[in-house]
């Protein structure tokens, strides 16, 4: 082999060990649509997501199922509506509903059993009733109330894939027909996943048949490659909804929202659609992403009572020092929130001292949200706000809390560190440890 191609060989393999390490541990939610589901391009598709799964990559399947009801319900003479795209699902139908859903599933278990990994099919979300909207009722379809994120995961530290058909059920055990698009969005919110993928025969969003926000550029397809999640909500805007396409683009809005990092909407019908969308920063299709700090914005004074509340379970934990509204009124302008849909997850602030040096301090998230990565874009957004004022140490004291502030290069420090002022406060029976983050040194 020439000696250039060689090189340009293991320059991909290094790139490619780069982006294993980075997505090991992670989960990836995969929804493939049912027009991919007959595609000879499914065996190969499953085949990539099996290489990134032995590769350490955690997969979340959720096989789309229309094609497969519509086949089903034809062939045994049932007869449905379906208003502004939803489909009404009777009673007469939902057995046969289940069977479709059951059917697309097993497929996919096929496919894994064939490249010898195991799959696991299971009742793991619960639903509710669509119920009467504008005058309609529609029965058995339903929407996603609840998943059982703890059982997932525990599936997934099991090296097993899960597969979720489009089916939930009522504490009652009845059973409701769930988009699976709706479905594949929650779970991947839910379980946290580094990405959502919707895999279906579209290419992603073409821009000759939207009104684009400004500043959107087009691929040479003529394809909208990526968008942030605030342009993505300015596409919604500016387009009559109920597009099939927009309304994933919604669904990739909400779950970056969540915490999801990203979301991609490809053709399955293009070979190694997934390894080319996860191992390029080229891909080719439409990706909505998150912006870190997108959600974290100044704290305002109608939001105290909010920040207290979320503070009040960690002060009595000793986690956090006791603080009142007085304290955070006057300080407001040091304090920023995570807000998604007008909702507070999350506080932190960032109190100026002397010496160019500032305490991140009153960090506080949900514990509904913990582990989504909120409590990380508070402190990565404090960090890049001090980087901006131009400061060149960071401190944090905290009691409980010291491991978890490693991963943004804090070091351990002590109370002669700490700026005067800050040392003559500090509560010898508190005992908090003193980090400490040299700004200039982490990039
Ligand atoms: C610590 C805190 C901010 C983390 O928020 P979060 O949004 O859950 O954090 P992230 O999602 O970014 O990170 C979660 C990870 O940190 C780990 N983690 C959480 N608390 C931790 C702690 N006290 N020590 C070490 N690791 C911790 C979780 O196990 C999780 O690990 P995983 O990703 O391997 O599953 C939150 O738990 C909190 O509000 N704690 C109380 C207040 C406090 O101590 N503040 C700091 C002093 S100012």
């Amino acid at each position: 082999m020439e000696s250039h191609k060689l090189q340009e060989q293991v320059e991909l393999i290094r790139e490619v060990f780069e982006y294993i390490h980075r997505f090991q541990g992670k989960t990836l939610v995969i929804k493939i649509d049912g027009s991919i589901m007959e595609q000879p391009s499914l065996p190969l598709l499953v085949k990539d997501l099996v290489l990134l799964y032995r590769q350490g990559i955690r997969i979340v399947l959720v096989p789309g199922a229309t094609q497969r009801i519509d086949e089903i319900l034809t062939r045994y003479g049932i007869k449905w509506d379906r208003v502004e795209g939803v489909r009404i699902s009777s009673p007469e139908a939902i057995p046969f509903i289940k069977m479709a859903a059951f059917d697309v599933s097993n497929r996919l278990m096929t496919q894994l059993a064939a490249n010898g990994v195991d799959g696991v099919i299971g009742n793991w979300v619960k639903a509710r009733s669509l119920g009467v909207r504008k005058g309609v009722d529609y029965q058995h379809t339903g929407a996603v109330e609840k998943i059982d994120s703890d059982i997932v995961r525990k599936l997934l530290a099991e090296a097993l894939i899960p597969i979720f058909p489009n089916i939930g059920w009522n504490a009652a055990g009845t059973p409701y027909n769930i988009n699976s698009n709706e479905l594949a969005a929650a779970l991947s919110s839910s379980l946290a996943a580094e990405k959502l993928f919707f895999i279906s025969d579209h290419r992603g969003v073409i821009g000759g048949q939207y009104v684009l926000p400004e500043g959107i550029l087009l691929s040479e397809e003529g394809l909208v490659t990526h968008l942030s999640v605030a342009e993505a909500q300015k596409l919604l805007e500016g387009n009559p909804a109920g597009d099939p396409m927009l309304d994933l683009v919604r669904l990739a809005c909400r779950a970056c929202q969540e915490g999801v990092s990203r979301v991609h909407i490809v053709n399955g019908e293009i070979e190694g659609v997934v390894l080319k969308e996860i191992f390029s920063s080229v891909g080719c299709g439409t990706m909505v992403y998150a912006n870190e700090h997108e959600n974290v914005r100044p704290m305002q004074r109608a939001d105290i009572p909010e920040a207290l509340r979320l503070m009040r379970p960690f002060i009595e934990k000793e986690a956090l020092v006791e603080r009142r509204e007085e304290d955070l009124a006057a300080r407001l302008g040091d304090f920023v929130v995570y807000e998604v849909d007008g909702l507070i997850h999350a506080c932190g602030a960032l109190h100026p001292s002397t010496e160019q040096r500032a305490e991140v301090a009153a960090v506080a998230v949900d514990e509904t949200y913990a582990g989504f990565g909120v409590g990380r874009r508070i402190v990565s957004f404090l960090i890049e706000r001090a980087r901006a004022l131009g400061l060149r140490q960071l401190y944090v004291l905290t009691t409980q809390t010291a491991d978890w502030f490693v991963q943004f290069g804090f070091r351990e420090g002590g109370v002669g560190d700490l700026p005067e002022e800050r040392r003559r406060q500090y509560n010898r029976q508190r005992n908090s440890r003193v980090l400490l983050l040299d700004l200039e040194a982490v990039s």
